[in-house]
């Protein structure tokens, strides 16, 4: 009788052994990679264009942009900005597809659509370097669809 016992007894502890052990499974699995890191994701703080690109953009800025928005990107009354801690805010969280569509598809305001694609990306670049987000070693591409993966945030 008293062996049936301590067997039983041994039993329990067994399984209160292995009960706690696959609670404390999670703790001890490596973190899950973060959704960012899985889509292999990008920010434009991690040098998302040239400066050569930037400079090419800088023309196609000053010919065509600067008129309305500024000659420092600063904007005033109905043009906003296209630098600065206004302009990084009101994008933030979005993509640099984004901006890529708005500016291709309506602007120049006068000429909608009047610029390439390359022009756009070139442009794009000028006002990412204005905006102090460091230029790296590849261009920004000139389609929307790599340009998806790129946010927008405001580190400046
Ligand atoms: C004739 C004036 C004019 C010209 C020239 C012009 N823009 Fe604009 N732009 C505006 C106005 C007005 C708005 C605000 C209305 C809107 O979003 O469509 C705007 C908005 C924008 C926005 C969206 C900004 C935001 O935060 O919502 C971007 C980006 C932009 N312009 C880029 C450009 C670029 C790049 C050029 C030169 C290729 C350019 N614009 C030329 C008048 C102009």
């Amino acid at each position: 009788m008293t062996r049936i016992v301590s067997v039983f007894t041994g039993a329990l502890a067994i399984t209160a052994f292995t009960a706690t052990m696959i609670a404390q499974a999670p703790a001890g699995a490596p973190p899950a990679p973060s959704a960012q890191a899985a889509a292999g994701a990008k920010s434009v703080s991690d040098g998302v264009y040239t400066a050569d690109q930037a400079k090419r953009g800088e023309a196609i800025y000053k010919e065509q942009c600067a008129a309305c928005h500024g000659d420092n990107l600063e904007g005033s009354g109905p043009m906003p900005a296209l630098a600065g801690p206004d302009f990084t805010k009101s994008w933030m969280g979005k993509t640099v597809a984004d901006l890529f569509d708005k500016t291709h598809s309506s602007m120049p305001a006068t000429a909608p659509g009047s610029l390439t694609e390359k022009q756009t990306a070139d442009v794009l670049a000028y006002l990412l370097s204005v905006s102090k987000y460091p230029a790296g070693t590849t261009e920004l591409a000139d389609s929307i669809e790599p340009l998806k993966s790129i946010s927008l945030d405001a580190k400046q």
